[in-house]
């Protein structure tokens, strides 16, 4: 039963919306004079900033963003990355169990992204691999990093894989020499040297490279390069995984004609694509680049990440 009362007074409920907006009130007259306030305060601050915009100061110059540290790192890894690969690598962050393919377990040394034999990347490519990021996953590009805050994560991933593979290791068997342990991880995740692509020819036969491709990468990749016709394909940790539409220009490695070649000659470990044969000829590998390049629906066949 509602208590109306009929005598004109306001009722509690009306009590508590009007004090609520006049609650309000006070709130947006305050927030509009901090804002003033803090518009004066920004334009005295911003020297000869014109025409009445504000101007915001430049907050000041962190002096760490050059050092170049597995300490600095770590800090950067804490802030930017733990979401989803975790406070130890394993690729366990709160986001991760959202996300497919999932965030990658540092400790399991499978890379994707890199330009070795052995599969691992160097720190260049990690490097590389953290600014431009790992678009259509959802591992995002870091472009606002210094140079410093890259190269310090690298140390940071290597760090976190190496001592995942220690702490495994040690986990079931716990008299094993940690020192040993440690050199044996060192080993394990070694890059190993970068593989020389073959020299480009001056002209691309692209006729070749449709021959080449419809042979061995349309059964993936479909004749037309769009990738829709597969479903059935995995990666590593068991989660679907399409293969490249080759007509985008959103490429997990660079979109370049080296880029390409190398995702050709050493495929991307962890998933289903694979390494080129390692007898492929120099005229059959530039050649598919360039017709993979070819289907690229901007056409931009100089384009690079
Ligand atoms: C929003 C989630 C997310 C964040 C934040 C994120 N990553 Fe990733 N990262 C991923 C995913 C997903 C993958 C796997 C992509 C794949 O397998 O295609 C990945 C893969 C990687 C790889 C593997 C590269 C390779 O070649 O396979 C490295 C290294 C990496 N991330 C480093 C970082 C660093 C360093 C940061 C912080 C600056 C970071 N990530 C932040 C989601 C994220
Ligand atoms: C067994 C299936 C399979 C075959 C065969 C295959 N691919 Fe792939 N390819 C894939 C999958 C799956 C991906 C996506 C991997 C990922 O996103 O991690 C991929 C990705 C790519 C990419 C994108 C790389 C990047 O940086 O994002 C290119 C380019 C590519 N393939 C070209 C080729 C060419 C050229 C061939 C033939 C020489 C080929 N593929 C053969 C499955 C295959």
């Amino acid at each position: 039963m509602s208590q109306q009362p009929e005598d004109g007074t306001p009722s509690p409920r009306k009590w508590v919306i009007q004090l609520a907006a006049a609650g309000l009130a006070v709130c947006v007259v305050s927030a509009g004079t901090f804002h003033y306030t803090a518009k004066a305060v920004f334009q005295r601050a911003s020297a000869g900033g014109g025409g009445g915009d504000v101007t915001l100061p430049r907050p000041p110059a962190d002096p760490m963003r050059d050092v170049v540290s597995l300490e600095h790192g770590l800090a950067v890894y804490a802030a930017n990355c733990v979401t989803c690969h975790g406070p130890q690598g394993f690729g366990d962050g709160p986001q991760a169990a959202q996300l497919i393919p999932r965030p990658r377990n540092f400790t399991g040394g499978n890379f994707k992204i890199g330009t070795t034999r052995s599969g691992l990347p160097t720190d260049d490519d990690i490097a590389g691999t953290i600014r431009h990021g790992m678009l259509p996953a959802l591992m995002p590009p870091w472009p606002q990093l210094s140079d410093g805050e890259v190269r310090s994560l690298v140390m940071a991933v290597r760090h976190l894989a190496v001592e995942g593979r220690v702490a495994d290791k040690l986990a079931r068997d716990p008299k094993f020499p940690r020192e040993k342990a440690l050199a044996m991880a060192h080993a394990a995740l070694d890059s190993g040297p970068v593989i020389a692509l073959p020299p480009k020819p001056a002209k691309f036969d692209v006729e070749r490279g449709k021959a080449f491709y419809t042979n061995t990468c349309a059964t993936c990749h479909d004749p037309d390069g769009r990738a829709k016709l597969r479903d059935d394909l995995v990666d590593n940790d068991e989660n679907p995984i399409a293969a490249r539409d080759l007509t985008g220009t959103v490429f997990k490695g660079g979109t370049s004609i080296e880029d390409i070649a190398m995702r050709i000659l050493r495929g991307i470990p962890g998933s289903p694509m694979p390494a080129a044969p390692a007898d492929v000829s120099a005229d059959d590998l530039w050649s598919t680049a360039a017709y993979v390049k070819s289907l690229q629906r901007s056409g931009d066949v100089s384009s690079s990440r």
